[in-house]
């Protein structure tokens, strides 16, 4: 029987290359650095499967460039604004991706980034790196307490359930509004609906945990920094176009809003002259929310099994729903 033939665009993990390496012919980009989109181009076409990555742009033009065959993507997020998902369900291509297994990891890291941004750590570290740091002074370094303050999440799905359960130690009002209400989700993590504008009015924290979509793009723009606090903190480990970056370097230069913490920024990487970066109110991290040896073994795998499954003709372990 002749063997799939499939793309995958980087290098993996040795448990998710090797099962793909066994069953399928194999067009692997074994880099770490992205491939490039001619390479891409060429390599897909008449493929049976491709395994990707977020830094790919799965659209009309791949699409066409793989021809028929093509039956699964399987991408190795769970976000998937870098496919077009309607351009796949008008072809019949199906689209896998890891949900689940990356939620407590990426709110772990939402948690460390509300920590380090409400408590201004990069900025202490810097201080004894620079050997800046004073003798002790009342008021030098202090930033917000999380405990006792009104946390507003934008998207309750799993990973924003995930980080409300995190938050159940600190003694925080929860607010969290999106396109609909989750009764059930936010009976158990003691979350109250509000619509988008209450929740930037009342809230000390805002988080972002909600999809890239034509609905929430630029969400955080010049208008909803002018409804929030002064003194409130932006997290976002989302997806950096959910934020008008612009908007959001005048709202932390002219005091909106008291700081920011993004994993997220658009462009990624973000260029180290960018105007955020020099913010000291800013805090920036790489894009690194489900960054742990496990949780990034798990999604290759599961990005393989979805690859697999597409290929072999078998229902994906984990699929988007495209209808
Ligand atoms: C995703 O999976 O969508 C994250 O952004 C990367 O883990």
């Amino acid at each position: 029987m002749t063997k799939p033939t499939v793309v995958v665009t980087r290098q993996l993990p040795e448990a998710a290359i090797a099962p793909i390496l066994e069953k399928c012919n194999t067009r692997y980009w074994d880099s770490e650095e992205p491939i490039d989109r001619n390479t891409l181009l060429e390599w897909v076409e008449g493929a049976d499967g491709l395994y990707c990555l977020l830094t790919e742009t799965i659209d009309d033009e791949l699409l066409d460039a793989a021809g028929p065959g093509l039956r699964v993507v399987a991408t190795m997020s769970v976000g998937y604004d870098h496919v077009d998902a309607s351009a796949l369900g008008r072809r019949g291509i199906l689209l896998g991706n890891t949900p689940g297994v990356l939620t407590a990891t990426t709110a772990e890291l939402a948690l460390a980034l509300l920590l380090a941004t409400a408590r201004r750590l990069p900025e202490g570290t810097q201080a004894v790196q620079d050997g800046t740091w004073p003798s002790w002074r009342p008021m030098w370094m202090t930033g917000r307490d999380i405990h006792g303050s009104t946390v507003g999440l934008v998207g309750l799905g799993r990973i924003g359930a995930a980080f409300a359960r995190m938050l159940g130690g600190f003694d925080c009002r929860i607010l969290y509004t999106g396109p609909r209400e989750k009764p059930e989700a936010a009976r158990e993590v003691g979350a109250t609906f509000v619509a988008m504008d209450t929740l930037l009015q009342e809230s000390d924290f805002v988080a972002v945990h909600c999809p890239l979509n034509d609905q929430t793009r630029s969400l955080f723009n010049v208008e909803a920094f002018r409804k929030m606090k002064p003194t409130a903190v932006l997290i976002n480990t989302s997806r950096g176009g959910v934020v008008d970056q612009e908007a959001l370097y005048e709202a932390l230069v002219q005091g909106e809003i008291a700081a920011a913490g993004l994993d997220v920024t658009d462009p990624e990487p973000l260029p180290a002259d960018h105007p955020l970066v020099s913010l000291d109110n800013c805090v920036i991290l790489p894009h690194i929310g489900s960054a742990t040896v496990a949780t990034r073994t798990k999604m290759a795998v599961m990005t393989t099994e979805n690859l697999l499954a597409g290929v072999e003709g078998r229902p994906l372990p984990n699929s988007v729903d495209l209808s």
